[in-house]
């Protein structure tokens, strides 16, 4: 085994989080660098790339300080999806980026599904228009920021900005492509048709490669300022969904995992493409060259962190939640998880956050149980389009700050009746990257084989069938929640 290293990097929303990887897998050093979001209206969402990129230069000194950084031969990243970074014909950066999880392109959405039409949308692109997709926010621009619009020389997503800061060159990598509703996932290629309809120039895109591909080699001066060797490789990287399961062994046909960053998702590797039903599912290329399905809640960890940083003011979530156990399955409090709107499956950004069913002898315990309930009952109306797409899931793994929470995870364990399973490396988006820059350094010749030898689970939760049918009667109820405040929740934000 060599004995060289790889520095992964999961550009994530809260904060950017940073491993230093062995080829034999072993995390030898990590570090987590935050940074603002900003949200200059209710439901919009910004951030700075230039603080982006502060903070992965904070993160690599912190990784190699004091250690022989010679031996650090690949770099790649997992990136937030769907963000918008347009650069100038400078390489500067037009506006602050809008990120995946923004509403503010709620009529470009609309104008996308209705006049050019779902079904053309499905057919170049695999997929319909979100808000949070990166084709409503262009259009956006040209809508409302016209002079800004006409200097944009280059687009791309959050990850390639680093990338493109790291080596100089405009890459991105199919995963990441595939949200942007702009790209022809069967082909992997970008999409001329729905380039034109997105208000995107072709001449403006990046260059496309597989996620384990070499996107460029470090700039010098960056390679000095850290002592790293003059060649090191940085790859394309992925998605930070793709990433994540890369990084927890996700990438035979069926294979199932659940992240719970600032927002969940459910990802279903595929060997082949699937175009789902009603496109109630994304139908995105994987980062192992195949695809895969996924749906995505806007707010997941991030609920928990609102209500208990936020609102109780405690970071102790361990504490928060010891002695919620006795009550699962038996809260009267439903809690709606749609703090930033919601993608899958309602596709609305007026929908907002709600508590329902307080009585007066509702407790603190109740209502933060609720939270990580209504988190698991949102990901069981993604987990229901997997199904009705024939998918059986036995099993998930499980990945982000929330996976840390074993309530949480028993909890998600009985409202899916899944085992859920919890691997002995957790840090998703920011191992798989590792792998990634492991493979186009040649390191392993194939991902899956590399993800597959590295994942191994150390616990799981088990349905307990008595809770699971408890579940069953409140996941009843949350379904009819949506619906019966739909109209109000256009009403509030009007
Ligand atoms: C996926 C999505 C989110 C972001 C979060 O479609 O929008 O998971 O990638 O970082």
């Amino acid at each position: 085994m060599s004995m060289n290293e790889y520095i992964g990097i999961d550009l994530g929303t809260s904060g950017a989080k940073f491993l230093l990887v062995g080829a034999d897998g072993k995390i030898i050093a990590d570090s987590l660098q935050t940074y603002p979001v900003h949200y200059p209206k209710g439901g919009w969402s910004e951030q700075n790339p230039e603080d982006w990129y502060a903070a992965v230069l904070r993160g690599i000194k912190a990784l190699v300080c004091g250690r022989d950084a010679s031996r650090v031969r690949g770099i790649s990243f997992g990136g937030q999806m769907h963000g918008l970074i347009a650069l100038g014909s400078d390489g500067s950066v037009l506006r602050p980026a809008i990120l995946w999880n923004d509403g503010r392109s709620a009529e470009q959405t609309e104008r996308l599904n209705t006049v050019i039409g779902k079904d053309r949308l499905s057919a170049c692109t695999a997929n319909i228009a979100y808000a949070g997709f990166t084709a409503p926010k262009v259009l956006w621009m040209r809508d409302n920021e016209p002079e800004l619009y006409a200097r944009i020389a280059s687009i791309m997503l959050p990850k390639d900005y680093l990338v493109y800061r790291l080596c100089g060159r405009k890459v991105t990598d199919v995963s990441d492509a595939s949200g942007t509703l702009f790209f022809d996932v069967k082909n992997r290629r970008w999409s001329n048709e729905a380039c034109e309809f997105s208000g995107v120039k072709p001449e403006w895109l990046p260059e496309i490669k597989e996620s384990y591909e070499k996107a460029g080699v470090l700039d010098a001066d960056i390679a000095r300022m850290f002592g790293l060797r003059g060649d090191v490789v940085i790859s394309a990287g992925a998605g930070d969904n793709a990433a994540a399961a890369i990084g927890t062994g996700t990438v035979a046909d069926g294979d199932c995992n659940i992240s719970l960053g600032t927002s969940g998702t459910i990802f279903v590797a595929s060997d082949k493409f699937v175009l789902p039903e009603n496109n109630a599912l994304h139908s995105f290329c994987h980062a192992n060259g195949k695809y895969h399905l996924m749906g995505c809640i806007l707010s997941a960890a991030s609920c928990n962190a609102w209500w208990s940083d936020g609102i109780l003011g405690t970071k102790d979530y361990s504490a928060e939640q010891a002695g919620l156990e006795e009550i699962c399955g038996n809260n009267h409090v439903y809690f709606l998880p749609y703090l930033m709107g919601e993608r899958s499956p309602h596709n609305d950004v007026n929908a907002r956050g709600a508590f329902i069913g307080m009585r007066p002898d509702t407790t603190r315990k109740h209502m933060t149980l609720a939270v990580l309930e209504g988190v698991a009952f949102a990901l069981r109306d993604c987990a229901e389009a997997v199904k009705k797409n024939g998918i059986v899931i036995n099993s998930v793994s499980v990945c982000g700050g929330g996976a840390k929470s074993a309530l949480w995870r028993r909890i998600i364990a009985d409202v899916l009746n899944v085992k859920v399973r919890r691997l002995s490396v957790d840090e998703g988006p920011a191992y798989g990257a590792a792998i990634l820059a492991m493979t186009a350094c040649g390191e392993y010749a194939d991902v899956s084989e590399a993800a597959k030898k590295f994942a191994a689970d150390e616990s799981a939760a088990c349905p307990d069938k008595a809770r699971s049918a408890a579940y069953e009667k409140r996941y009843a109820v949350f379904r009819s929640l949506y619906p019966a405040l739909k109209d109000s929740y256009a009403l509030m934000n009007e």
